[in-house]
């Protein structure tokens, strides 16, 4: 009896999970983001049915490895979408603006990691861990947010839902691959001239204060990015925040120095920040002691899910303000990770 009673709530959970299984589409497959996507979907077990990969004319034909199984890479073409539940695009904005709503009208919701959509005010704009509610909003489209206002948002969301904020002042460290699998070329290629003793350009033994096109105020797109993106997505329109966004020569990782303000007082001390941290417990990791050479950095955080905070000290300029410094992976939580736990939420 006790048998056929096991038997058949194996039989419901095999049903209900096949009733959940997707049909996934990823543009932009080949490249540094869309690659990360397809090995967690794997990795995080996703009620996976069927998959497409796209990619540009260049890649079509390609056969892409991963699990112990071969995909074969397509081109974009008017059918893509037929039967796709979800489509991922990890493309730049402009295809994203061009294809996402031809996915859309296919029937496919959209998870799209560019910026194309992510200030459009009828597009929810999510990291799971901090507005999950919002996805209910959507219209067919939802946004990922850019790598650094994700890794940011992530690491300091225990304070901020504590506590809220009355400034941030935040210094990006961003590596290579957060420009792509050409930036990252370009790179290998000036550590190959290094070692040659050729010149090897800007890339390389260097550090560049400027990701995106600067505007007339002086402030590069990632920065904007970064101010406005934070804004929308803690629904704190007035939040006073300041970014200076700067790529260094690595190749994986993104780490940045932060001061945020609380508004009234007592003031919050660094132990209540550590223990928030420590407790949290949801995508985050306190690494905090510096005296024994335990604080975040990219080799910590590459490939691991979690974002790290450190270095977590009162900001001798402020009565009420903290310094933190937090790590994590671009490719993961700032990009892939999250547009798969926006998806694992539809599921
Ligand atoms: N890298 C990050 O850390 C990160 C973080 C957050 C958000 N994002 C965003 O995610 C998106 C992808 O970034 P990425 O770093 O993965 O870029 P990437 O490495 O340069 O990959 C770009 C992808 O787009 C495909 N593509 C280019 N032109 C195409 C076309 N005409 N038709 C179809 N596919 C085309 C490429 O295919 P081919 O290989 O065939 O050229 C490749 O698969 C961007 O919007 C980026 O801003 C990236």
């Amino acid at each position: 009896m006790r048998g056929k009673i096991l038997q058949n709530r194996l039989h419901l959970l095999v049903c209900s999970r096949r009733s959940t299984m997707k049909n996934i589409a990823i543009v932009g497959a080949t490249g540094l983001a869309g690659r990360e996507l397809l090995k967690l979907i794997h990795l995080r077990d996703f009620p996976l049915r069927h998959i497409k990969l796209f990619a540009s004319q260049q890649s079509a034909g390609r056969v892409i490895r991963d699990s112990g199984q071969s995909f074969d890479v397509q081109s974009i073409r008017g059918d893509m979408f037929d039967d796709i539940d979800i489509a991922f695009f990890a493309v730049d904005g402009e295809l994203s603006r061009r294809l996402a709503p031809l996915a859309r009208a296919s029937g496919a919701i959209v998870i799209d990691k560019s910026s194309a959509f992510r200030m459009d005010p009828h597009v929810p704009l999510v990291i799971p861990e901090i507005n999950s509610d919002a996805i209910r909003a959507h219209a067919g489209i939802i946004a990922s947010p850019n790598c650094s206002t994700t890794i940011m948002l992530t690491g300091l969301w225990p304070l901020l839902e504590r506590f809220g904020a009355s400034r941030i002042i935040v210094s990006t460290y961003q590596s290579m691959s957060g420009g792509g699998a050409g930036l990252v070329e370009g790179f290998e290629k000036s550590v190959k001239m290094y070692v040659e003793g050729r010149d090897t350009g800007p890339l390389f033994n260097n550090v560049t204060p400027h990701i995106d096109a600067f505007d007339a105020g002086g402030n590069s797109g990632e920065e904007t990015k970064m101010v406005e993106e934070s804004r929308k997505i803690l629904a704190m329109p007035d939040l006073p925040i300041s970014a200076t966004c700067v790529r260094v020569p690595i190749l994986r990782g993104h780490s940045m120095a932060i001061n945020i303000e609380f508004p009234g007082s007592p003031p919050v001390s660094p132990e209540e920040a550590r223990a928030l941290i420590r407790d949290f417990d949801n995508g985050i990791r306190l690494m905090d002691e510096p005296d024994h050479g335990v604080y975040p950095m990219p080799i910590n955080t590459n490939g691991e899910e979690f974002c790290a905070v450190g270095r977590i000290r009162k900001d001798t300029s402020s009565s009420n303000g903290l310094c933190l410094w937090i790590s994590g992976d671009n490719l993961w939580k700032g990009a892939a990770l999250n547009a798969l736990q926006i998806a694992e939420k539809l599921a």
